[in-house]
């Protein structure tokens, strides 16, 4: 806790405004102050699992990952501070990943393969299809906070040109009209 009180005072330098969980999203770019002790505590448990070096940087990310759904620059300060390191090479770590987001996402990233076969197949109309459907540009997040849609490269499922991920679950041949059932499937989950 005493790394976490110098890194708070070298960045907030001062008691900012706090940030209440209840009130949603995290914004990406909200710093030690501007979030609640809840979140500071949520990732200092994350990293009490980890040494205090900067090998444990990526895992110490993948964790945050799983717990926000992206990473929260507060995050990556700690995780700075905590890892033996500075903000700019985790930042630089972070954005160097195509797996780390950082950008709150909905709950559900629907991610629609852009690589050749794809997209010689017609990514970019399932692509749109999905985004007229959700009413979202790429990279939003849908009102109720549901979807995400996102361009990925080749996810090595060529064969089944177009392809669309969501979690683990791998969907082919995917055409502009059956975006509706893809969507349905995780709607209310
Ligand atoms: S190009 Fe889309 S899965 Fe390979």
């Amino acid at each position: 806790m005493e790394a976490l009180e110098r890194v708070q005072r070298s960045v907030q330098g001062g008691d900012g405004p706090r940030h209440d969980r209840e009130s949603g999203v995290i914004p990406a770019d909200a710093g030690l102050d501007s979030v609640c002790d809840d979140e500071i505590e949520t990732v200092e448990a994350i990293l009490d699992g980890y040494p205090a070096r900067t090998e444990s940087i990526i895992p110490a990310l993948q964790d945050v990952q799983d717990e926000y759904g992206y990473i929260p620059r507060f995050a990556m300060e700690l995780i700075a501070s905590e890892c033996d390191s500075t903000m700019a090479h985790v930042y630089g770590t972070t954005s160097f990943y195509s797996q780390f987001y950082l950008e709150p996402r909905g709950d559900h990233t629907i991610k629609v393969c852009t690589g050749t076969a794809c997209h010689v197949q017609g990514a970019d109309e399932v692509s749109e299809s999905f985004c007229d459907e959700l009413d979202v540009d790429l990279e939003e997040i849908t009102e109720d906070g549901t979807f995400t849609v996102s361009h990925v490269r080749c996810i090595g499922a060529c064969s089944l040109a177009v392809a669309v991920m969501v979690g683990d679950e791998v969907y082919g041949d995917v055409e502009p009209d059956g975006v509706d059932d893809i969507i349905e499937e995780y709607r209310d989950s």
